[in-house]
């Protein structure tokens, strides 16, 4: 049976915004879910007042996987490097009007991706 989506998920997934790689990133977060396959690369540019200035991302998965690295990136672009880091799971689905159960997860992804990011830049910073 054809899961459900909502019309934002759609959208997400036919247009997503911020796709594609970064030269230089301040932080890159990569995650593989093994039960299914996907795969999502996510960059993030930090300026010097810790506002992500640029974010990308390169997923190789389903339709919610691509629909919630795009939700992602549109709400962590523009905040502070520790606001973006708020953004969590339920967030994620709530901006995207829902999720399929079985779908929860690569919302859970996303939130990973972006939470590895971060984590990269904060060790790249210290170095
Ligand atoms: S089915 Fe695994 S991330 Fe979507």
């Amino acid at each position: 049976m054809a899961l459900k989506y909502s019309k934002e998920v759609e959208e997400n997934f036919m247009n997503p915004k911020n796709l594609g790689e970064m030269k230089n990133p301040s932080g890159v977060g990569k995650i593989g879910n093994p039960a299914c396959g996907d795969i999502m690369h996510l960059y993030i540019k930090v300026n010097s007042d810790e506002v992500i200035t640029d974010i990308k991302f390169k997923t190789f998965g389903c339709a919610a996987a691509i629909a919630t690295s795009s939700m992602i990136t549109q709400m962590a672009k523009g905040k502070k490097v520790s606001e973006a880091g708020k953004i969590k799971t339920d967030k994620i689905a709530k901006s995207l009007k829902g999720l399929p159960p079985i779908k929860v997860h690569c919302a859970s992804m996303a939130a990973q991706a972006l939470g590895l990011a971060i984590e990269d830049y904060e060790k790249r910073k210290s170095i």
